[in-house]
């Protein structure tokens, strides 16, 4: 629980990670309203998209992912409120920024692909218009048969037919819908994409396809992407770091390879312990994991956490670096239990 108080005025200067990431989030912390005050869905958490990178965002449902999101693009209505933290986009920090500039910055340097877009599509506008739309909410409205060329361009980079511009939403395939959401995100050039969700709803061929053609999007623009998403099998193969939400902390973050083949946290241990596999096909029904450490007083972290076993009035887990950018939470604080026996649903 936090006190309720107003958005806290906010540096705009740039930290030091601003030049070296095309996002820098630093002490993020929401709070929306609960049973005897304002509680923090988001706790506080930090983290750096690199120019170029692929950052995944993983957690249960309810974790914070999608607040995340929506707090980076200042997007967060009230109840809902933004007690802290700096979003710094290519040395911008937007928490900082004026109405009239953040507008400037939205889809030109940050391009969103919200939860659910694909169903969000105005039913009653052809998708061509749609794009075009976004594009000249920004810009000034040019000659028409460039713009029309432009849209076509964009369809043809998300792998659509031209004609797929003179068509209704209702008219297109789920995997179609969402290619459309991909080429307004991509309309004006973004350096960062976020999506959140971009395929869930999709079926699981579908999904693949049009993961890669985010990816593709994304290369082509020489961007970045925070990709959230639920299916651990599909960010393995599209991502070049994790980060691990849970309870509106990150409790894990690092190389994708190290998250996965070697995951310290007890909840990122049972993450991977559900995604059933072929070798283990039990995985889906495993709640608690099994190689717990033997002395339950002692963080997973080992001697590298420096809290010692002692986290009674810890409030936020440490993130300690236990090598090459590998990233992970006490796991004896509130991210996580030391005993081996998560409860949580993974
Ligand atoms: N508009 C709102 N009003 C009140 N509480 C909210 C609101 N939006 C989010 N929350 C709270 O914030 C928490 C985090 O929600 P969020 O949508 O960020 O989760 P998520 O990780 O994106 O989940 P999912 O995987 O289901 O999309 C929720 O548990 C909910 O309690
Ligand atoms: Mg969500």
């Amino acid at each position: 629980m936090i006190a309720p108080q107003d958005r806290v005025a906010v540096d705009p200067t740039p930290g030091p990670a601003a030049g070296a990431a095309t996002l820098s989030v630093e002490d993020l912390r929401v709070s929306y309203p609960g049973r005897g005050g304002r509680v923090a869905v988001v706790d506080g958490i930090g983290f750096d998209v690199a120019h170029g990178e692929v950052l995944g965002l993983v957690g249960e449902s309810g974790s914070g992912k999608s607040t995340t999101a929506l707090a980076i693009l200042r997007l967060i209505r009230p109840p809902g409120l933004v007690e802290s933290g700096r979003v710094v986009v290519e040395g911008t920090d937007l928490l900082a920024v004026d109405e009239h500039e953040l507008q400037q910055l939205r889809w030109r340097r940050v391009a969103f692909i919200p939860q659910g877009s694909m169903n969000a599509l105005n039913p009653v506008m052809r998708a061509g218009d749609q794009i075009v739309d976004a594009i000249t909410a920004h810009e000034a409205p040019g000659d028409r048969a460039a713009l029309r060329l432009r849209v076509e361009a964009l369809l043809d980079s998300v792998s659509l037919r031209p004609d797929v511009a003179r068509r209704y939403p209702h008219e297109l395939s789920g995997g179609m819908r969402q290619r459309v959401c991909i080429a307004m995100a991509t309309a004006l050039d973004p350096r960062l994409l976020i999506a959140d969700e971009p395929t869930s709803a999709l079926d699981v061929i579908v999904q693949r396809a049009v993961a890669e053609t985010l990816l593709e999007a994304t290369r082509r623009l020489g961007a970045s992407l925070l990709l959230i998403g639920h299916d651990l099998a599909l960010q393995a193969q599209m991502v070049d770091r994790l980060a691990v939400m849970r309870a509106g902390r990150l409790v894990e973050v690092g190389p994708v390879r190290a998250v996965f083949g070697q995951p310290v946290h007890p909840y990122t241990r049972a993450l991977m312990a559900a995604v059933p596999s072929i070798r283990d096909p039990q995985g889906s029904r495993r709640r608690t994991w099994p190689d717990a450490p033997a002395d339950p007083t002692r963080c997973l972290i080992g001697d590298a956490c420096d809290q010692g076993g002692a986290p009674a009035g810890e409030e936020r887990p440490l993130m300690h670096d236990i090598g090459g950018g590998h990233l992970v939470a006490c796991s004896l604080g509130e991210g996580g239990r030391g005993n081996g026996q998560f409860d949580g649903h993974a």
